[in-house]
């Protein structure tokens, strides 16, 4: 398999819960490395372009509400299939049809509030990595 890199984000509500280290620790122990991590608060311009893809949905104000409701953790993971090794670790969208053990089995709510992002292909990865990083800012071992 392919060394990939995906980004992720540890949202407001898992930030608020003090859950930024544990989900650290499964990136981890899966054998990811965090090469890039930054803590902002978003706005509003900020997190609606980072959704662009979501922006007719229904949900889409709720959610651009949600991510700029609090500090957010910004990272780039590194590793052999990243992207969906990071979407196995993060369990379903809906909190509720998420495995048992998964991340958002383990600290979400609900499907607003579901503690992670994670790209959901090499392609949205590499759009979404550099909407948060430049280059220099990535530090692979
Ligand atoms: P999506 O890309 O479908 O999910 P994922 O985060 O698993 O890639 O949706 C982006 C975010 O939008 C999702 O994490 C939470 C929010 N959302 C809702 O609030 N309600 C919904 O019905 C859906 C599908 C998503
Ligand atoms: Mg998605």
């Amino acid at each position: 398999m392919a060394v990939e890199r995906t980004l992720s984000i540890v949202k407001p509500d898992a930030v608020g819960k003090n859950v930024i280290g544990e989900i650290y620790s499964r990136f981890e122990k899966a054998g990811l490395q965090i090469v890039a991590a930054k803590m902002i608060k978003m706005d509003e311009e900020m997190a609606g372009g980072f959704y662009a893809e979501h922006k007719e949905r229904p949900f889409f104000k709720d959610l651009v509400g949600f991510m700029t409701s609090g500090p957010v953790m910004v990272q780039v993971l590194e590793g052999e299939g990243a992207v969906l090794k990071n979407r196995e670790l993060m369990g379903a969208t809906n909190p509720q049809e998420a495995d048992a053990g998964t991340i958002r089995a383990d600290f979400a709510e609900s499907i607003d509030a579901n503690a992670v992002h994670g790209s959901d292909s090499t392609e949205s990865a590499a759009r979404e990595v550099s909407y948060f990083f430049n280059e220099e800012e990535i530090c692979p071992r």
